[in-house]
């Protein structure tokens, strides 16, 4: 056969089918045969090709990346893939956060910036946003405020007397609802956009010394955002407007990159910092803590089964490697339960077999079996054993432990001179909006606050923007009363 000729159709199993087009009957108008195993493999296929979405973040899209550490950061982390020189390759997924599977790209929402370096260490994970502060800063408040911005249960329509309410009522979101309805709210492209940890994370060097670490990925295409009413119009033109920039660049060789820089705290500093550094909903000045440059992250190749490399892709931010680790943020705890919770819910115990998930490093454990488990460690499937199976090496490790002790108590954590809600906030709106940037987001609050919000939650909302700042408050307020 030459190769200009198309391949044979087989089964599943790999025999050749005697059809495309037509099912075997008995005669021309006659009963379907169940021994047409074929026709039967076709619909019982068809009938599972769904898996469940992810709940929150369910629309995306990504590419393979390669991230390449330019800078000598090593004398705060002993990360292999963070030295000078190193290369690493691996995965992102950027995606929205509310909307489903098939949701437009362009409705105003964050935007996940999730990623995945298959490092010789294992592998390690970014799971952030193009936002560096986030809504609430319990995790218990985490799951009600996705809820708040999903489908009521009567009418299945999204809502946004819900999503005030819920605003309205946690004043910890003001700067990331103030980020949220600004120009940022509505990135041009997954390109033109930057990614953020937002948690403080842990480094660890090579002598054990701890640091406090924000990561920031600054795009290299500049950061440009779509006003209300051209994402308004590219929700109906193109739903997938995203999604096709980012492979129609990639195929066209336009490869896009992000720097990657990084704020580092002293460990002792976080005690005495005038807020928590660990609450989300805050950032770290800059003068502060400046951004020290690391290294560069570029968009090299599209995924070829969207399926397979991205639907069934899995991040969690517990996947950490050896000079890399948490901190005491609360919300940064809980997701590490949370996702890989969420991956044996959605992909199966053994996901992470699945090979956009598998590490390119070797895995010797004692985990063993499950469902679609393709490969096991070899017998002693035990530990101790005499029998030479792996063995736990903790100087390999250095895991980012720090002190913590106290009563058990369920309190937000605020005892920092300036824990507020507010403040941050009004900064931006004061400071880093101008003149006309303020006028749009007046624009945009309004219009939100009109479709759909009643009393008293829009007096709730007056007042919640004018703790933000007054002046703004009052205005957005005259808009509302008078559209
Ligand atoms: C997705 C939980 C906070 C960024 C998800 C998923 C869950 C989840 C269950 C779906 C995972 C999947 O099925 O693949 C939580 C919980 C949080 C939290 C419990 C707080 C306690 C955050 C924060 C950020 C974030 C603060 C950003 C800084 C993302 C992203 C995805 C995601 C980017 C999509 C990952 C992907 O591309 O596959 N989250 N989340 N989440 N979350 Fe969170």
């Amino acid at each position: 056969m030459t190769s200009s000729q198309p391949k044979p159709t087989t089964t599943d199993s790999g025999s050749p089918v005697a059809s495309d087009e037509h099912s075997l009957t008995v005669g021309p108008d006659g009963p379907l045969l169940l021994n047409d195993h074929y026709l039967i493999e076709q619909m019982a296929n068809f009938n599972r090709e769904r898996i469940p979405e992810r709940q929150p973040h369910a629309k995306g899209g990504g590419a393979f990346l390669r991230f390449e550490t330019t800078e000598d950061v090593s004398a705060y982390t002993r990360a292999g893939f963070l030295q000078p020189g190193a290369e690493t390759r691996g995965v992102i997924r950027f995606s929205t956060v509310a909307g489903e599977r098939g949701s437009p790209d362009t409705w105003r929402d964050p935007r996940g910036f999730s990623l995945k370096l298959w490092t010789d260490d294992g592998v390690w994970d970014m799971v952030g946003n193009n936002t560096p502060v986030f809504f609430v800063r319990d995790p218990m408040k985490f799951q009600h405020f996705i809820r708040s911005q999903k489908r009521r249960v009567a009418n299945n329509l999204r809502d946004h007397d819900m999503q005030w309410d819920f605003w309205t009522l946690s004043p910890e979101s003001a700067h990331q609802v103030t980020w949220l309805m600004g120009d940022r709210g509505i990135p041009r492209s997954w390109r033109h956009m930057n990614g953020y940890s937002s948690h403080t994370y842990s480094w660890i060097n090579a002598a054990g010394e701890l640091f406090w670490v924000k990561y920031h990925f600054k795009t290299d295409q500049g950061v440009e955002c779509l006003t209300q009413d051209e994402a308004d119009h590219l929700a109906g033109a193109d739903a997938d407007y995203h999604q096709r920039d980012l492979y129609d660049q990639i195929e066209a060789g336009n490869h896009p990159s992000w720097t990657l820089h990084v704020q580092v705290m002293p460990f002792a500093d976080a005690k005495t910092y005038r807020f928590n550094p660990f609450d989300l909903t805050k950032v770290w000045p800059h003068e502060d803590y400046p951004l020290i440059k690391v290294g560069t992250l570029t968009l090299d190749r599209n995924v070829e089964d969207y399926h397979a490399e991205m639907e069934q892709a899995a991040f969690e931010p517990n996947n950490l490697v050896p000079g890399t680790g948490l901190s005491p943020d609360r919300m940064l705890l809980a997701r590490g339960f949370s996702y890989a919770d969420a991956h044996r819910a959605r992909l199966g115990v053994n996901y992470k077999q699945i090979p956009v998930n598998a590490p390119r490093s070797e895995v010797n454990n004692y985990a063993k079996d499950g469902a679609m488990r393709i490969t096991n460690s070899r017998d002693p499937i035990y530990a101790p054993n005499s029998y030479g199976g792996p063995e736990a090496d903790p100087k390999r490790v250095a895991e980012a432990l720090w002190h913590a002790d106290g009563d058990m108590i369920r309190t937000a954590n605020v005892l920092h001179e300036q824990d507020d809600d507010w403040g941050q906030a009004g900064t931006m709106v004061r400071e880093v909006f101008d003149d006309a940037a303020r006028e749009r987001f007046v624009n945009n609050v309004a219009g939100h606050l009109s479709d759909g919000v009643s009393e008293p939650i829009l007096q709730r909302a007056f007042e919640y923007w004018r703790n933000v700042d007054k002046d703004i408050g009052d205005r957005i307020e005259q808009a509302v009363r008078a559209s």
